[in-house]
Order: C-alpha cells, then sequence, then structure tokens
C-alpha cells in the first residue's frame, strides 16, 4: 500500500475522488496527509472526514517562498509518502522542492499541456477558437506546468461555452483522469528517468488518453 500525501489550495473535488478511490481500493494507496497553504478550505474538512490527517501551513506567514517551501518539505517527509500529489494547489514551487520529489510528484492541470500552462486557462481556450479543452496529468519538474506528460482527458469545446462551464465539464473528466493516473502510479507503472516519463517501460511520446 502506498503512502500519499495530497496538496491542495481550496475546495479538493479532485481530492475528494482520490479519498473515495483509495477507500474503494480502486487505488493501491492510502491518503495519509492533507496539506492546504490556505485556512479553512473545503478539501481539508474532506481530509478530516476520511480519516486523513488535515495540516494548513499557511503560506502568508513565511518570509519567502524559500522558508515556506521548507517547511512543507519537512512536514511531508514527516510523513514518508512514495507520492505527493498536488491536487489543485495554487503555489509555485521553488526548484530545490521540486527537485527533492523528483519522479514522486505529480500535477493536474486544467488545459491540454503544453498549450496554456498558467492560469485562466479555459477562457484562454475560447479565445484561440480551439475545438478541444481539457485536463493533464504530469510530473512536476522546476519548470512551471512543464514536466513530462502523463495523460489527458478531453472534452469538445462548444460555441456556447463560456469558461465557467467549460471548467466544470474538464473538472468532471479530471475526477476520471487523477484517480486513474495515481493507480498506475501506486501500481509502479510510471516512472520519471532522465526528465522523460515512462509507462510500463515504454517512453511517453505522446500523453496517454483516458
Ligand atoms: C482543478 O481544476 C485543477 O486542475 C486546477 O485547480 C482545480 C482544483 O479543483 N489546478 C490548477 O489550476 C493547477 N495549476 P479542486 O480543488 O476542486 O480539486
Amino acid at each position: 500500500m502506498k503512502r500519499l500525501v495530497v496538496l491542495i489550495s481550496g475546495g479538493g473535488s479532485n481530492l475528494q475522488t482520490l479519498l473515495d478511490a483509495c477507500q474503494r481500493g480502486d487505488i493501491n494507496g492510502q491518503v495519509v496527509a492533507v496539506i492546504s497553504n490556505r485556512p479553512d478550505v473545503r478539501g481539508l474538512i474532506r481530509a478530516e472526514q476520511a480519516g486523513a490527517d488535515a495540516l494548513c501551513i499557511d503560506h502568508t506567514e513565511y518570509d519567502s517562498r524559500e522558508a515556506f517551501d521548507e517547511q512543507l518539505r519537512q512536514h511531508i517527509d514527516d510523513y514518508q509518502p512514495d507520492y505527493v500529489i498536488l491536487a489543485g494547489f495554487m503555489r509555485i514551487l521553488t526548484a530545490s522542492f521540486v527537485n527533492h520529489f523528483l519522479g514522486k510528484m505529480v500535477n493536474i492541470h486544467p488545459s491540454l499541456l503544453p498549450k496554456y500552462p498558467g492560469l485562466d486557462t479555459h477562457q484562454r481556450a475560447i479565445d484561440a477558437n480551439d475545438s478541444h479543452a481539457g485536463a493533464t496529468v504530469h510530473f512536476v519538474t522546476p519548470e512551471l506546468d512543464g514536466g513530462p506528460l502523463i495523460m489527458q482527458s478531453s472534452v469538445t469545446l462548444e460555441p456556447s461555452d463560456t469558461a465557467a462551464s467549460l471548467a466544470k465539464r474538464v473538472l468532471a473528466t479530471e475526477h476520471q483522469l487523477y484517480p486513474r493516473v495515481v493507480q498506475l502510479l501506486c501500481q509502479d507503472k510510471l516512472k520519471l528517468i532522465d526528465n522523460i516519463a515512462y509507462y510500463d517501460q515504454t517512453p511517453i511520446h505522446v500523453p496517454l488518453q483516458l
């Protein structure tokens, strides 16, 4: 059984799907702790209700990004996790933090990376008249939203879509996508070697599709 630490900043709907999948046995792992950089978020309540440790490390209480990341790293290391799962964690992480967990940390991002790293992904897809939008799970490397891609989910963009309607549809696919990838991690089927992601020892040149 793999040990998972999940980092969040907000509502935690992706976290909930991971907690549920672990509880059902669909993921061969256990969420041992959930850490939020913001206090009073719903995700922390979800963690408590599922019996996981729920911690807040409030980034506003730290003078520098380095100081916050160092505190975060220490708390995560205390749990000796096999994997660190970023699920709506909205802080940019320092390279030394990322490198400490290299190959053990994944993120879910609401766009079809490499398109639209950063914020406002759905509006940018609409503005570009894209035919599809979606979400991507990738290994985290020091380049923001730039680590090797693992798996994507996609939806068709409708002419009537707003950023909000699109976000809702993409989020629903995220809830399928993330448990699937985390289960593959927990089965030791995904690896990061020399900045290349592998699935079952085969390099992932094109992201796997949900
Ligand atoms: C999700 O859409 C996730 O892809 C996004 O935040 C949302 C969190 O929702 N993550 C990022 O934008 C990371 N850059 P949730 O708290 O309900 O899981």
